[in-house]
C-alpha cells in the first residue's frame, strides 16, 4: 500500500498538500501499487471525494474491467474496486469493446447511472450501455446481477448492475460522454458516425434517451461537456484513431441551439499535447478551477498510456489549455473563505543518479546506456537477484513554507526508462523510514518518462531517497531525480 491520505494525516501536520503536484504523462501509482488503470475516465464527486472512473488497459483494448479510484486532492489515488468485470458472453463478455464509461447521480432514483461505449471488436455494432449502483463506487463491482427491479423478475429492489446496450434512437453510438445539467436533466453525448455528434436528452430516471436535443453535422468524438455561468462548453476530438490531434470545442447558452463553430483550445499544432479529451472536471477551490482529463494513448502498448490533466482556462466564450510539466490543483480554500486557484509548480532540482554528490549506486547496480537520456547513460540494474540499490543523497528540499513541520509531503519524480512494455517496480526509503508499498514505472519500451511519487521530505538539506527493487524484481533504469524547490 502507499501511504493513505489518512495515514499521512497522522504522521503529517494539516495544510501540508501545498507541494503535491499533478505531473502530466507520468507513471502514477495508485494505491494498489500499480500504475492508475482509468482510460477514457470521468470524475464524480460525492461528499468531498473524487471518483475517477475508466476503463482498465492492462491487457489490451478488450475489455477487461471499470476500475474505480477515490481521491480528496486530486493528485493521490486510492484503488477502490472493479465496477464491471468481463463476463463469460454478451455486452461485457471476452473480445468486446467497453469505453468511456461515465457516471452521474440520479437525485430522484437515488442511483448512479453509468453510460459507456459498448462495442463489438470491429466496431460495427456501435451502441451504448447502461449500468446502475446504488453505490457510487462499490455496488456494480456485484458480479452476479440482481436484475433491476421488476425487469428479471428474480429481482431484488436494491438490484443494480449491467442493464443493456442500444443504439440510442437508432443511430450509432461510439465514443460518448454524459451531462447533468444544473436543472437535473441529463444528456448523452454521443458520436453517431453517419450523421454527426449528437446531444441526447435522457429520460428522467436516466435510464434511457427521450429524444434528439441538437446535432452537429461536424464528425467530433470524445465528447465532454460543463456549463460555466449560463454558458454551455462542450469539448471532443476529430476522428483519427488512437492518434491525438488538435481537439476542439464549441460553446452555446443553449443546448438546443446557437452552437459556435468548433476551435481549438491547446496550441495549434500539438495535438491537444498529444491527448484526446475524456472529460471537464469543475473543482472546488475558486470557481475557474477547472481541469481538462485527456488520454495520452500508446496503442502499441496501450498500458503505456498515460494522462494529460491541465488547468482549463475559460474567459467569455474563450477556452484556453497551455501544457505544463506539473502543476498544483488547490482545492482548498484558506480559512477565511477566499478562493484559491491552481497554481504553477515550483521550480525544481534535478538530481542525475550517477551525480558524484547526490547520488551513489550500490549492490550490483551500475551505469548502463540509455539512449533516449540527456546523458545517454542512467542507472541499471536496481533490485534484481543482486538487490541493486540506488540512493539519493543530500538532497534538498525547502518545503512550500505552508506548515511549521520540519517535514512535509511533497510531489517528487524519477526520469526513467525501462525496455519492457511491462511495468517494473520499486521500493523506497526516504529518510530512514520505508515508504509502505511500491511506486510503479510503467513499461516505456526504452523511452524516457516520469514516475510520480509523494512522500515526506525534511525541510532544508541532507534528505536521503533510496531506491530498492521491489520482492526481487528489476526495477527502472533512473536517468534522475526532480524535487521541487519553492
Ligand atoms: C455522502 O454523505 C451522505 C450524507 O452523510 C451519505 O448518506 C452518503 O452515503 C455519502 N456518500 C458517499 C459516497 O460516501
Ligand atoms: C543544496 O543546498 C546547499 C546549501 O544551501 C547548497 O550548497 C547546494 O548547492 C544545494 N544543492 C543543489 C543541488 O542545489
Amino acid at each position: 500500500m502507499h501511504l493513505s491520505s489518512s495515514l499521512l494525516a497522522l504522521l503529517l501536520p494539516a495544510a501540508t498538500q501545498a507541494s503535491l503536484q499533478i505531473v502530466p504523462g507520468a507513471s502514477w501509482t495508485a494505491s494498489d501499487g500499480e500504475h492508475l488503470n482509468a482510460h477514457g475516465a470521468g470524475i464524480i464527486r460525492v461528499n468531498d471525494t473524487f471518483y475517477l472512473i475508466g476503463e482498465d488497459k492492462a491487457q489490451g483494448s478488450a475489455f477487461q474491467n471499470i476500475n474505480c479510484y477515490s481521491s480528496r486532492d486530486l493528485v493521490q489515488w486510492k484503488f477502490e474496486g472493479r465496477l464491471l468485470s468481463r463476463q463469460g458472453s454478451g455486452d461485457l463478455g471476452p473480445n468486446r469493446i467497453v469505453e468511456r464509461p461515465k457516471v452521474i447521480y440520479n437525485d430522484r432514483t437515488r442511483q448512479y447511472v453509468m453510460w459507456m461505449h459498448i462495442d463489438s471488436s470491429d466496431y460495427k455494432d456501435a451502441r451504448v450501455g447502461v449500468a446502475v449502483g446504488d453505490q457510487v463506487c462499490g455496488s456494480y463491482r456485484r458480479s452476479h446481477w440482481h436484475g433491476l427491479a421488476g425487469v428479471s423478475g428474480k429481482g431484488m429492489l436494491t438490484g443494480v448492475g449491467y442493464l443493456r446496450s442500444f443504439r440510442p434512437l437508432g443511430f450509432q453510438s461510439r465514443d460518448m460522454g454524459l451531462f447533468k445539467d444544473d436543472d437535473g436533466t441529463a444528456y448523452l453525448l454521443t458520436e453517431d458516425r453517419q450523421n454527426g455528434l449528437r446531444i441526447n436528452k435522457l429520460t428522467a430516471d436516466y435510464l434511457d434517451v427521450a429524444e434528439a436535443t441538437y446535432k452537429w453535422s461536424e464528425k467530433i468524438e470524445s465528447p465532454a461537456m460543463i456549463k460555466l455561468n449560463g454558458r454551455y462548453y462542450i469539448f471532443g476530438s476529430h476522428l483519427t484513431g488512437w492518434d491525438p490531434n488538435d481537439n476542439v470545442y464549441s460553446t452555446s447558452t443553449s443546448l438546443s441551439s446557437g452552437w459556435s463553430s468548433w476551435q481549438t483550445f491547446a496550441d495549434k499544432g500539438s495535438n491537444t499535447y498529444h491527448s484526446q479529451t475524456t472529460y471537464i472536471l469543475q473543482y472546488p477551490g475558486s470557481p475557474s478551477n477547472l481541469m481538462y482529463l485527456g488520454d495520452r494513448w500508446r496503442p502499441g502498448n496501450l498500458h503505456q498510456s498515460s494522462y494529460i490533466w491541465l488547468p482549463l482556462t475559460i474567459e467569455g466564450t474563450k477556452v484556453t489549455l497551455k501544457n505544463r510539466g506539473s502543476w498544483i490543483p488547490n482545492l482548498n480554500p484558506p480559512t477565511g473563505g477566499a478562493s484559491t486557484t491552481w497554481a504553477a509548480a515550483p521550480a525544481a532540482t534535478t538530481y542525475n543518479a550517477l551525480s558524484s554528490s547526490n547520488a551513489r549506486l550500490s549492490g550490483a547496480a551500475k551505469q548502463v546506456t540509455c539512449n533516449n537520456c540527456a546523458n545517454k547513460k542512467a542507472a541499471g540494474y536496481i533490485g534484481g537477484p543482486n538487490n541493486g540499490v540506488l540512493t539519493f543523497y543530500n538532497i534538498n528540499f525547502s518545503g512550500s513554507g505552508s506548515s511549521n513541520s520540519q517535514e512535509e509531503l511533497t510531489t517528487i519524480w524519477f526520469r526513467y526508462h525501462n525496455g519492457d512494455s511491462q511495468a517494473r517496480y520499486a521500493s523506497l526509503v526516504v529518510n530512514g523510514r520505508e515508504i509502505p508499498g511500491r511506486v510503479a514505472f510503467i513499461g516505456t519500451r526504452g523511452e524516457v518518462q516520469s514516475s510520480v511519487v509523494h512522500v515526506p521530505l525534511r525541510r532544508g538539506g541532507g534528505n536521503e531517497i533510496v531506491v530498492r527493487g521491489w520482492n526481487g524484481g528489476w526495477g527502472p533504469d533512473v536517468e534522475a531525480l526532480i524535487v521541487p524547490q519553492q
